[in-house]
């Protein structure tokens, strides 16, 4: 069945482009944990619809998000600021250990044979500890741009990040796939005009172009799959 936005599928892809926490790392759950930790002392339980929710936006939006949800917003400004960096030092605590070993089963057999196909490869991520978390990874230099949180001024769901991602490329959006895991990430990119793989749930990712559960289903091995969305 085709995808209301599948109108573009007959060029080729010339570009991916990466989500980075839950799509190369399963670091998701430790932005899940770190935040679950901070909620719980407000006295706020994050529920599943929460970290739906959460997956994908900037550090502040999500603590203004959370606030929102335990009716807290008007907390103030200096403590608002202690929360974010109360939630960053937990965050850079659980990863401080990643390794390669910790990258997505598939994601680097996936890269090698983009780069191999000619494909240009970038990352497009809210965070702003990506390139840290790249280079625990091992995927410092896997990548022909690199879009964070420190170059972003708006948050997923804006289609910024991956617009930045391929302008970086000097492709247009039509061109570029986005492989994201989050709601947000999915919505970004469509409202750019991307082609779209969510990485999840096909219920939650409802509206990408198409939904696989793990990366290694993209193997170019298995076909030309990757191109036909
Ligand atoms: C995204 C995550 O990649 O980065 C979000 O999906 C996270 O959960 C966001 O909030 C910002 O990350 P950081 O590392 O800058 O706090
Ligand atoms: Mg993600």
């Amino acid at each position: 069945m085709s995808h209301p936005n599948s109108s573009s599928r007959s060029s080729t892809i010339k570009a991916v482009i990466f989500d980075l926490d839950g799509v190369l790392v399963d670091t998701a759950r430790y932005h899940d944990q770190a935040w679950e930790e901070l909620a719980t002392g407000f006295g706020y339980a994050l529920t599943e619809a929460d970290r739906h929710a959460l997956k994908g936006r900037s550090r502040a939006d999500s603590l203004e998000y959370i606030l929102e949800q335990a009716g807290w917003e008007d907390a103030d400004p200096a403590q608002k600021s202690r929360w974010l960096q109360a939630k960053n030092a937990r965050y850079l605590e659980l990863v401080e250990g990643l390794t390669p070993h910790d990258a997505a089963e598939g994601a680097q057999d996936l890269l090698v044979q983009l780069r191999e196909a000619g494909i240009k490869l970038a990352l497009g991520s809210a965070s702003q500890n990506a390139t840290k978390v790249l280079s625990k990874i091992g995927m410092e230099g896997a990548f022909d741009s690199v879009v964070d949180g420190t170059r972003t001024t708006r948050s997923k769901p804006d289609p910024q990040v991956f617009e930045m991602a391929a302008s970086d490329l000097g492709l247009d959006p039509k061109d570029c796939l986005v492989i994201e895991d989050a709601p947000a990430g999915i919505q970004a990119a469509l409202a750019g005009g991307f082609r779209t793989i969510g990485l999840g749930d096909p219920v939650v990712l409802a509206q990408a172009h198409r939904v696989v559960a793990s990366l290694k289903e993209l193997s170019l091995d298995q076909g030309h799959v990757l191109f036909e969305i």
